[in-house]
């Protein structure tokens, strides 16, 4: 569904992705994990070219979509989230999630109001934040704050979701919810690429794992292969983060 190949960022003197290449598997939640400032966000804004690679390219479905601008992109189906949510505090949670229907009023300009408004009814059960319909979403937890933001990300359709640690700021418990809302959305055939720090989190749900750090690629794999990987082990001794 998504290929990264060979994908390389300079900032000035700074390589903040070096030669990265990955693909990921529709229908399979895939993770991307590594220390502070190893390039993980930055790989996010190269495949939605928030900012373009320096070198390399992005294919979504077999086509390429390097340097298509990001509104494009997310026409094609690929919506992010940021690492700090980015939810319309002034707004409903009803019309958050009504935000992200702009994308399909421009693809599917037949669709009627009653069916706009019974995806806004699915996608607000999906997350969880039905009985919160009215609620100003700057009065939300962070936790569910986080949820709004999946739940905009739905409302456009997206195929492929990119979340960028959104599980930051969170307790355990409000972690596993969000990790079973991840489940769920992968149920309904959305693809989800996952960068988190909670270590337990990413081994617990991904079917496979890229390790960048100081933007390399230090390893791929299964959870367990991660686990077991020693440059691995390397890049996260001290932290207590691999156990
Ligand atoms: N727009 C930018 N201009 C200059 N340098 C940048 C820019 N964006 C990122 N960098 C640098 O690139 C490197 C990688 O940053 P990036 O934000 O991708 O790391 P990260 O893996 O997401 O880290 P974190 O876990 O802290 O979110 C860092 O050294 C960062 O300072
Ligand atoms: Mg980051």
């Amino acid at each position: 569904m998504l290929e990264v190949k060979n994908v390389c960022r300079n900032f000035k003197g700074l390589q903040a992705l070096s030669d990265v290449s990955f693909t990921v598997e529709e229908g399979t939640i895939f993770g991307v994990i590594g220390p502070n400032g190893a390039g993980k966000s930055t790989l996010f804004n190269c495949i939605t070219n928030y900012f373009p690679p320096s070198s390399g390219n992005v294919y979504f479905e077999g086509k390429e979509i390097t340097g298509i601008k990001p509104h494009k992109i997310t026409e094609l189906g690929i919506t992010r989230t940021f690492q700090h949510t980015q939810v319309f505090p002034q707004l409903t949670v009803y019309d958050n999630v009504v935000t992200g229907q702009y994308v399909i009023k421009q693809k599917d300009p037949g669709r009627t109001k009653t069916q706009f408004d019974e995806d806004v009814e699915r996608i607000l059960k999906l997350v969880g934040l039905d009985s919160y319909r009215e609620t100003i979403a700057s009065n939300l937890s962070m936790g569910d704050q986080t949820r709004l933001a999946i739940g905009i990300a739905l409302a456009t359709e997206a195929k492929l979701l990119l979340l960028d640690e959104p599980a930051a700021g969170m307790n355990p418990e409000e972690t596993k919810q969000l990790m079973n809302l991840l489940r769920n959305v992968r149920e309904q055939g959305v693809t989800i690429v996952l960068i988190e720090h909670d270590m337990k989190a990413v081994m617990g749900i991904c079917e496979r794992i890229v390790v960048l750090e100081y933007g390399q690629k230090i390893a791929e794999g299964t959870p367990e292969e991660i686990r077991q990987n020693p440059q691995v082990i390397k890049a996260y001794l001290g932290s207590g983060d691999i156990a």
